[in-house]
């Protein structure tokens, strides 16, 4: 670990210790007030119009980017949280400060910006707060209603939040959806967006990177975006079956509203306002937290050649689970995962359909406990739900202990299936639920890994077992659809993953599939043409350019067997104590560099085009030499006729290096840095 606990220090800037001033303003008859980032770069402007709405815009670098927007809520049969209103009071903070999360791409992340807080109350007598923090790379807000004389319960219709984006710009989407972000990214004018999911990501013409996005979703419904006209926006929240879309009592405060803006496509994703605008780690006790690289009994049944039902070709077996400790053991794997252990699986779609307590009769689970642990390997317990979370809630405890007691600390969730009653995904119920798992599992220390979840929104600041989600279109959809395009994987960066680790599960080395026997086809997107679309050095290259703290070798053991460029993976560190992009255009290429102890580690991708990068080194501790290994796409390498052609190949560099890379259609390149004492 790279810190017991989660510190929270002064910064000791040129001058002088953490700033922190509060000064209060009274300013009953003002309708306008503005904020400037540290670095002046970004202004916002709150306003106040003559009905007493509530508006805010925002510059930036001598533009306008949001031009006046709404703020405010409508209640059920109230509409008072919405006008009427005037500025009673405005209080201003700076705060700089350096924290420490307990994993992450870097070990340390500064927390600077400006506080702006706006206290207001309408002629109903109503009062309501504003808290504006702009930082030098973006805005976060959020709308709180104080408690109320006379109201006990608030029911949110809608939550009035606009984004009216001034000029038109290139954006990367996928459609707002209540129920899942497994989709592909679309690349079209924001003017041609008529909804999205968060994060949406946009260039302005004139290169200005946004991303509009939330921080801290808790006890609140997911947002998405609806166009309202041309290049405005407004929130639209997930709803509730009964059409309400946020239930309180007495009091409510909405997640933060964030609009990261950066002057390139690289300060995107080095931007730390997600993680900033959450709270402290909660947990005391953190030692059990550790990120790993896992394999797992999983491709075989997407696949079509395992079963996770028991028969005849059931993945989960215990013969099978004890060939993949064996391997973990000899390939520097920390965790085996097993999908498909317990029963249940026959009834996916029906209700109570997962018992996630009794395993097959052909999972031995205590045999299975005694064996890892003789091998020093973990396992990773998994809890399908189908969807059924009134189920789940009624066993989760008992499920979780079962894990705890049989020494295991990471779980792995599912949600493939509709929630009962009419309940979507991303709804306020199932923000809760997804909360209470996370709670549940630290208290039964098990770090979480979960799919069809609820997005990231920096909730791994606070819970620091909240490893990894998929909540994307993961690898999964290759093994029975028409997979996903190389253009995918250099979207993903600086949309998705802005929001939080991804478990994408790469690292297929089967790639066309060569090796798959007897295959029955499962999934109804199957149409039998199905295939990894990248070349195998990309497969090498997504390890370090799509950041986990938990990494998976997703393919079957035997594909490894014999294979010099699995070395990589056996060699590749989970913990990072620095990280730096090096190249990156949206849907074009990438390039990250992550740093472990005195070593590096490079991961570079491109799209459907061939490219090569110059990389710029000078990153690497002057005067030191790195004994470097590179896993290449080759002449040979064809993303159609021969994927998986690969060149390994070592040479020195130091910082005053500028490495070429090139890199075939669909392609990539992993590089590992070694630090020569
Ligand atoms: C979808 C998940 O994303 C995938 O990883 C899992 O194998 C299946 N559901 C079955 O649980
Ligand atoms: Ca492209």
């Amino acid at each position: 670990m790279k810190s017991a606990s989660i510190k929270l220090y002064t910064l000791i800037t040129r001058a002088s210790l953490l700033v922190f001033l509060l000064c209060t303003i009274s300013c009953s008859t003002k309708r306008e007030v503005s904020l400037a980032s540290p670095d002046e770069n970004l202004n916002l402007l709150f306003s106040i119009n003559k009905k007493g709405e509530m508006y805010y815009q925002l510059e930036g670098f001598k533009t306008q980017l949001i031009k006046p927007s709404k703020l405010g809520f409508l209640l059920k049969n109230d509409d008072s949280f919405s006008h009427s209103f005037k500025i009673v009071k405005t209080e201003r903070s700076h705060k700089d400060e350096i924290w420490e999360p307990v994993w992450g791409e870097n070990n340390k992340i500064r927390d600077n910006f400006k506080q702006l807080l706006v206290k207001l109350e309408n002629t109903n007598g109503k009062t309501m707060n504003i808290y504006f923090k702009l930082y030098n790379d973006g805005l976060g807000f959020r709308c709180e209603i104080p408690k109320q004389n006379g109201i006990d319960e608030i029911v949110v219709m809608n939550e009035l939040t606009e984004f009216n984006f001034a000029n038109d710009a290139t954006a990367w989407s996928i459609p707002a959806n209540y129920e899942s972000y497994e989709m592909l990214y679309r690349t079209s004018n924001l003017s041609d967006v008529k909804d999205a999911n968060t994060p949406l990501t946009l260039r302005t013409r004139s290169g200005i990177h946004m991303s509009i996005h939330e921080a801290n979703l808790t006890n609140y419904a997911g947002m998405t975006l609806k166009q309202t006209k041309g290049t405005s926006f407004s929130c639209n929240l997930v709803p509730w079956p009964d059409g309400a879309k946020v239930k309180a009592k007495k009091t409510l405060v909405s997640p933060w509203r964030t609009i990261t803006v950066t002057q390139n496509a690289a300060q995107l994703i080095e931007s730390n306002l997600i993680l900033n605008l959450n709270e402290p780690c909660k947990l005391e006790e953190i030692s059990w937290i550790q990120p790993m690289k896992y394999i797992g009994i999983w491709w075989g049944m997407h696949l079509g050649v395992e079963t996770w039902t028991m028969g005849p070709k059931h993945g989960a077996t215990t013969a099978n689970m004890f060939k993949y400790i064996d391997f973990a053991a000899e390939n520097n794997i920390q965790a085996v995962l097993a999908e498909g252990w317990n029963t249940g699986w026959e009834n996916w779609g029906k209700p109570k359909a997962f018992d996630q307590v009794t395993p097959y009769a052909d999972y031995d689970f205590d045999k299975i406990v005694a064996y890892a642990n003789k091998r020093g390997i973990e396992l990773i317990g998994h809890h399908e739900t189908g969807g059924d979370i009134f189920f789940y809630e009624q066993q989760m405890e008992k499920a979780m202990k079962k894990l705890h007691d049989a020494g295991i600390r990471s779980l792995k969730t599912g949600y493939a299936g509709p929630i009962p009653q009419g309940y979507f995904h991303h709804s306020q119920r199932m923000v809760q639920h997804y909360r209470k798992v996370l709670e549940t599992a630290a208290k039964y220390k098990l770090m979480v890994n979960a799919h069809e979840p609820i997005k990231a929104t920096g909730i791994r600041r606070t819970y620091p077992n909240m490893m990894a989600r998929e909540g994307a279109r993961g690898m999964e959809w290759n093994g029975w659809s028409e997979g996903n395009p190389p253009e995918h994987h250099v979207m993903l960066p600086f949309t998705r993953c802005l929001g939080g680790p991804l478990d994408y599960t790469p690292g297929i080395f089967d790639i066309l599939y060569q090796n798959r026997k007897e295959y029955t086809k499962w999934n109804s997107n199957d149409n039998g043409n199905s295939r990894v679309n990248t070349t195998l050095a990309k497969q090498l290259a997504l390890w370090i350019c799509l950041y986990s703290p938990v990494q998976m070798a997703s393919d079957m053991i035997e594909n490894y067997e014999g294979q010099p460029a699995f070395q990589f993976f056996r060699n590749l560190p989970s913990e990072w104590d620095t990280s730096k992009v090096l190249a990156a255009e949206i849907g074009d290429y990438y390039a990250v560099a992550r740093k472990n102890g005195n070593n590096w580690y490079i991961g570079a991708m491109t799209d459907e085009k061939s490219r090569t990068l110059s990389l710029d080194l000078s990153f690497l501790e002057t005067g030191k030499q790195y004994k470097t290994t590179l896993y290449s796409d080759n002449n040979q390498t064809s993303l159609d006729k021969n994927p998986t052609a690969i060149s390994i190949s070592s040479t020195e560099v130091n910082s005053d290096t500028v490495l070429r890379i090139k890199m075939a259609a669909g392609g990539g390149q992993a590089i590992e840095l070694i630090e020569i004492n």
